[in-house]
Protein backbone atom coordinates (compact mmCIF):
# COMPACT_ATOMS: atom_id res chain seq x y z
CA UNK A 1 0.00 0.00 0.00
CA UNK A 2 1.77 3.34 -0.82
CA UNK A 3 0.40 6.84 0.02
CA UNK A 4 1.67 10.36 -0.87
CA UNK A 5 -1.05 12.42 1.63
CA UNK A 6 -2.31 12.23 4.49
CA UNK A 7 -5.01 14.88 5.85
CA UNK A 8 -3.67 17.33 4.04
CA UNK A 9 0.00 16.42 4.54
CA UNK A 10 2.69 15.98 1.69
CA UNK A 11 4.32 12.93 3.11
CA UNK A 12 7.03 13.12 0.96
CA UNK A 13 7.79 16.54 2.60
CA UNK A 14 8.34 15.08 5.66
CA UNK A 15 12.56 14.70 6.98
CA UNK A 16 11.61 10.99 7.72
CA UNK A 17 10.65 10.28 4.25
CA UNK A 18 14.70 10.54 3.10
CA UNK A 19 15.61 8.05 5.45
CA UNK A 20 13.13 5.43 4.74
CA UNK A 21 14.35 2.05 3.77
CA UNK A 22 12.30 -1.09 1.97
CA UNK A 23 10.19 -1.34 4.66
CA UNK A 24 7.20 0.71 5.93
CA UNK A 25 6.94 4.17 7.61
CA UNK A 26 8.85 4.10 11.11
CA UNK A 27 7.65 5.88 14.33
CA UNK A 28 9.34 8.63 13.77
CA UNK A 29 7.71 8.96 10.81
CA UNK A 30 4.36 8.75 12.88
CA UNK A 31 5.78 11.57 15.15
CA UNK A 32 6.65 14.01 12.20
CA UNK A 33 2.95 13.31 10.30
CA UNK A 34 1.34 13.85 13.56
CA UNK A 35 3.32 16.95 14.82
CA UNK A 36 2.42 18.25 11.23
CA UNK A 37 -1.56 17.66 11.79
CA UNK A 38 -0.76 19.84 15.24
CA UNK A 39 0.55 22.31 13.69
CA UNK A 40 -2.46 22.80 11.71
CA UNK A 41 -5.24 22.32 14.46
CA UNK A 42 -6.19 19.15 14.90
CA UNK A 43 -7.19 16.14 12.37
CA UNK A 44 -9.93 15.96 10.16
CA UNK A 45 -13.76 16.36 12.25
CA UNK A 46 -14.90 13.51 9.39
CA UNK A 47 -12.20 11.13 10.17
CA UNK A 48 -12.11 11.43 14.07
CA UNK A 49 -16.09 10.78 13.07
CA UNK A 50 -15.53 8.10 11.27
CA UNK A 51 -13.17 6.77 13.51
CA UNK A 52 -15.33 7.20 16.61
CA UNK A 53 -18.12 5.49 14.59
CA UNK A 54 -16.24 2.06 13.80
CA UNK A 55 -15.31 2.05 17.50
CA UNK A 56 -19.19 2.84 18.98
CA UNK A 57 -19.51 -0.37 16.17
CA UNK A 58 -16.75 -2.62 17.88
CA UNK A 59 -18.29 -1.83 21.11
CA UNK A 60 -21.88 -2.23 20.23
CA UNK A 61 -21.42 -5.30 18.44
CA UNK A 62 -17.92 -7.64 20.03
CA UNK A 63 -17.09 -5.76 23.29
CA UNK A 64 -20.92 -5.57 25.08
CA UNK A 65 -21.94 -9.04 23.82
CA UNK A 66 -18.49 -10.17 25.50
CA UNK A 67 -19.69 -8.67 28.60
CA UNK A 68 -22.73 -10.07 28.76
CA UNK A 69 -21.51 -13.68 28.11
CA UNK A 70 -18.75 -13.66 30.87
CA UNK A 71 -20.65 -11.17 33.38
CA UNK A 72 -17.89 -8.44 33.51
CA UNK A 73 -16.67 -6.07 31.50
CA UNK A 74 -13.28 -7.68 29.01
CA UNK A 75 -9.57 -5.67 29.82
CA UNK A 76 -8.72 -3.93 26.93
CA UNK A 77 -5.05 -4.20 25.27
CA UNK A 78 -5.54 -1.28 22.11
CA UNK A 79 -2.13 -2.03 19.98
CA UNK A 80 -0.83 0.25 17.68
CA UNK A 81 -3.33 3.06 18.73
CA UNK A 82 -2.26 6.15 17.04
CA UNK A 83 -5.00 9.21 18.38
CA UNK A 84 -6.26 6.51 19.30
CA UNK A 85 -10.15 8.25 18.39
CA UNK A 86 -12.07 4.90 17.97
CA UNK A 87 -10.11 3.28 20.75
CA UNK A 88 -11.35 6.16 23.21
CA UNK A 89 -14.66 5.17 22.30
CA UNK A 90 -14.24 2.18 24.64
CA UNK A 91 -12.78 4.05 27.48
CA UNK A 92 -16.13 6.72 27.38
CA UNK A 93 -18.27 3.37 27.44
CA UNK A 94 -16.33 2.90 30.87
CA UNK A 95 -14.32 0.11 29.24
CA UNK A 96 -10.44 -0.37 30.96
CA UNK A 97 -8.11 0.44 27.71
CA UNK A 98 -4.67 0.27 27.64
CA UNK A 99 -3.06 2.17 24.94
CA UNK A 100 -0.32 1.06 23.16
CA UNK A 101 1.77 2.51 20.28
CA UNK A 102 5.58 2.59 19.26
CA UNK A 103 5.79 6.07 19.98
CA UNK A 104 4.42 8.21 22.58
CA UNK A 105 3.61 11.25 20.62
CA UNK A 106 0.02 10.73 21.12
CA UNK A 107 -0.17 9.89 24.32
CA UNK A 108 -0.51 13.63 25.98
CA UNK A 109 -3.14 14.35 23.90
CA UNK A 110 -5.06 11.35 24.49
CA UNK A 111 -4.50 11.40 28.41
CA UNK A 112 -6.07 15.24 28.28
CA UNK A 113 -9.34 13.89 26.77
CA UNK A 114 -9.58 10.31 28.94
CA UNK A 115 -7.46 10.57 31.72
CA UNK A 116 -8.47 7.64 33.09
CA UNK A 117 -6.41 6.19 30.11
CA UNK A 118 -3.24 3.84 30.61
CA UNK A 119 -0.34 3.50 28.20
CA UNK A 120 2.31 1.37 26.92
CA UNK A 121 5.09 2.38 24.46
CA UNK A 122 6.77 -0.24 22.61
CA UNK A 123 7.81 -1.57 19.43
CA UNK A 124 5.19 -4.35 17.94
CA UNK A 125 8.36 -6.21 16.74
CA UNK A 126 9.28 -7.07 19.95
CA UNK A 127 5.79 -6.10 22.46
CA UNK A 128 5.32 -8.88 24.29
CA UNK A 129 2.75 -7.60 27.42
CA UNK A 130 3.38 -8.18 31.01
CA UNK A 131 0.14 -8.74 31.71
CA UNK A 132 -3.26 -10.42 30.19
CA UNK A 133 -6.16 -8.71 28.39
CA UNK A 134 -9.70 -10.22 27.27
CA UNK A 135 -9.33 -8.29 24.39
CA UNK A 136 -6.36 -7.21 22.07
CA UNK A 137 -7.30 -4.72 19.29
CA UNK A 138 -5.55 -4.02 16.12
CA UNK A 139 -7.04 -0.98 14.09
CA UNK A 140 -5.27 -0.14 10.85
CA UNK A 141 -1.99 -1.33 11.96
CA UNK A 142 -1.70 -4.94 10.95
CA UNK A 143 -0.22 -3.70 7.94
CA UNK A 144 2.73 -2.07 9.34
CA UNK A 145 3.89 -6.11 9.88
CA UNK A 146 5.43 -8.35 6.71
CA UNK A 147 3.68 -11.95 6.96
CA UNK A 148 6.52 -13.05 9.64
CA UNK A 149 6.19 -10.67 11.51
CA UNK A 150 2.60 -10.51 11.68
CA UNK A 151 2.46 -14.52 12.47
CA UNK A 152 5.18 -13.67 15.90
CA UNK A 153 2.99 -10.86 16.70
CA UNK A 154 -0.28 -12.74 16.22
CA UNK A 155 1.47 -15.27 18.74
CA UNK A 156 2.84 -13.04 21.50
CA UNK A 157 -0.34 -11.27 21.47
CA UNK A 158 -2.28 -14.34 21.78
CA UNK A 159 0.24 -15.26 24.69
CA UNK A 160 -1.45 -12.90 26.22
CA UNK A 161 -5.30 -13.66 25.98
CA UNK A 162 -6.56 -14.88 29.40
CA UNK A 163 -9.30 -17.72 28.55
CA UNK A 164 -11.85 -16.86 26.55
CA UNK A 165 -10.25 -13.76 25.23
CA UNK A 166 -9.84 -12.44 21.63
CA UNK A 167 -7.95 -10.10 19.18
CA UNK A 168 -9.85 -7.66 16.82
CA UNK A 169 -8.04 -6.48 14.10
CA UNK A 170 -9.40 -4.11 11.46
CA UNK A 171 -8.03 -4.00 8.53
CA UNK A 172 -8.40 -1.46 6.12
CA UNK A 173 -6.29 -2.86 3.69
CA UNK A 174 -7.49 -6.07 2.41
CA UNK A 175 -7.46 -7.25 -1.02
CA UNK A 176 -9.86 -7.47 -3.35
CA UNK A 177 -10.01 -8.35 -6.93
CA UNK A 178 -10.23 -4.97 -7.97
CA UNK A 179 -7.26 -3.99 -6.32
CA UNK A 180 -5.08 -6.79 -7.19
CA UNK A 181 -5.84 -5.69 -11.13
CA UNK A 182 -5.29 -2.37 -10.14
CA UNK A 183 -1.56 -2.98 -8.25
CA UNK A 184 -0.57 -5.54 -10.80
CA UNK A 185 -1.04 -2.87 -13.83
CA UNK A 186 0.75 0.41 -11.57
CA UNK A 187 3.70 -1.94 -10.95
CA UNK A 188 4.18 -3.62 -13.68
CA UNK A 189 4.25 -0.22 -15.47
CA UNK A 190 6.52 1.52 -12.28
CA UNK A 191 3.92 3.70 -11.57
CA UNK A 192 4.77 4.24 -7.46
CA UNK A 193 8.21 4.58 -8.37
CA UNK A 194 8.00 7.39 -10.77
CA UNK A 195 5.44 9.22 -8.60
CA UNK A 196 7.52 8.88 -5.66
CA UNK A 197 5.12 7.44 -3.48
CA UNK A 198 5.60 6.01 0.46
CA UNK A 199 5.50 2.61 1.16
CA UNK A 200 3.20 2.87 3.81
CA UNK A 201 2.21 -0.91 4.55
CA UNK A 202 1.30 -4.64 3.14
CA UNK A 203 -1.96 -5.63 1.05
CA UNK A 204 -3.66 -8.83 2.82
CA UNK A 205 -5.98 -11.01 1.33
CA UNK A 206 -8.84 -12.55 3.69
CA UNK A 207 -7.56 -16.16 2.69
CA UNK A 208 -3.56 -14.53 4.70
CA UNK A 209 -6.33 -13.83 7.70
CA UNK A 210 -6.68 -17.69 8.38
CA UNK A 211 -3.25 -18.87 7.71
CA UNK A 212 -1.26 -16.56 10.04
CA UNK A 213 -4.17 -17.15 12.87
CA UNK A 214 -3.67 -21.19 12.42
CA UNK A 215 0.28 -20.15 12.47
CA UNK A 216 -0.18 -18.30 15.40
CA UNK A 217 -1.77 -21.03 17.36
CA UNK A 218 -5.19 -19.17 16.40
CA UNK A 219 -8.81 -19.39 15.12
CA UNK A 220 -10.32 -16.89 12.83
CA UNK A 221 -13.43 -17.03 14.19
CA UNK A 222 -15.48 -14.46 12.18
CA UNK A 223 -15.31 -11.61 9.49
CA UNK A 224 -17.04 -8.88 8.98
CA UNK A 225 -17.56 -5.73 6.21
CA UNK A 226 -18.16 -2.96 8.68
CA UNK A 227 -20.41 -0.05 6.95
CA UNK A 228 -22.45 2.67 8.44
CA UNK A 229 -25.84 1.09 9.13
CA UNK A 230 -24.94 -2.24 9.43
CA UNK A 231 -21.98 -5.04 9.36
CA UNK A 232 -22.09 -7.77 6.67
CA UNK A 233 -20.64 -11.12 7.07
CA UNK A 234 -17.42 -11.66 5.19
CA UNK A 235 -16.01 -14.65 3.40
CA UNK A 236 -13.35 -15.63 5.72
CA UNK A 237 -11.29 -16.74 2.51
CA UNK A 238 -12.09 -15.29 -0.38
CA UNK A 239 -11.77 -12.05 -1.85
CA UNK A 240 -14.72 -9.45 -2.72
CA UNK A 241 -14.82 -7.91 -6.01
CA UNK A 242 -13.84 -4.36 -4.33
CA UNK A 243 -14.30 -3.89 -0.58
CA UNK A 244 -11.00 -3.31 1.30
CA UNK A 245 -11.88 -3.16 4.76
CA UNK A 246 -12.42 -5.91 6.73
CA UNK A 247 -12.55 -6.84 10.52
CA UNK A 248 -11.29 -10.07 11.79
CA UNK A 249 -11.89 -11.98 15.13
CA UNK A 250 -9.10 -14.81 16.10
CA UNK A 251 -9.90 -16.39 19.22
CA UNK A 252 -7.54 -19.02 21.03
CA UNK A 253 -7.88 -22.27 19.49
CA UNK A 254 -9.18 -25.04 21.72
C1 LIG B 1 -2.60 4.06 10.76
S1 LIG B 1 -2.25 4.29 12.45
C2 LIG B 1 -3.68 3.56 13.21
C3 LIG B 1 -4.03 4.26 14.49
C4 LIG B 1 -5.38 3.88 15.11
N1 LIG B 1 -5.41 2.52 15.58
C5 LIG B 1 -6.51 4.16 14.16
O1 LIG B 1 -7.24 3.23 13.79
O2 LIG B 1 -6.67 5.32 13.79
C6 LIG B 1 -0.99 3.08 12.76
C7 LIG B 1 -0.38 3.23 14.15
O3 LIG B 1 0.57 2.18 14.34
C8 LIG B 1 1.72 2.73 14.96
N2 LIG B 1 2.87 1.94 14.56
C9 LIG B 1 3.41 1.83 13.33
N3 LIG B 1 4.45 0.99 13.34
C10 LIG B 1 4.57 0.56 14.62
C11 LIG B 1 5.45 -0.32 15.29
N4 LIG B 1 6.43 -0.94 14.62
N5 LIG B 1 5.27 -0.53 16.60
C12 LIG B 1 4.29 0.07 17.29
N6 LIG B 1 3.42 0.94 16.72
C13 LIG B 1 3.56 1.17 15.40
C14 LIG B 1 1.83 4.15 14.47
O4 LIG B 1 2.57 4.99 15.35
C15 LIG B 1 0.37 4.56 14.33
O5 LIG B 1 -0.09 5.18 15.49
Amino acid sequence: MYLRECQGVDLRRLPAAAKLGSGPVTAEFYDQLFAAIQARGQSAPEWIASKQTLGRDIAARILQPWKERHGRAPRILATGAGEAWAECTWLEAGFAVTIHDGTSAYFEAIQARQPQASFLQSDMASFTPEQTFDVISMLANDFVLDRAGFVDFCRRMAAALSPGGMIICYCPSVLSLRRILIEALRRATGYYRRNQWIFWGWWRSPGEFQRVSRAAGLQLTNAFKPSNGGWAAQSLTLPSWKENNGIFLFEKAI
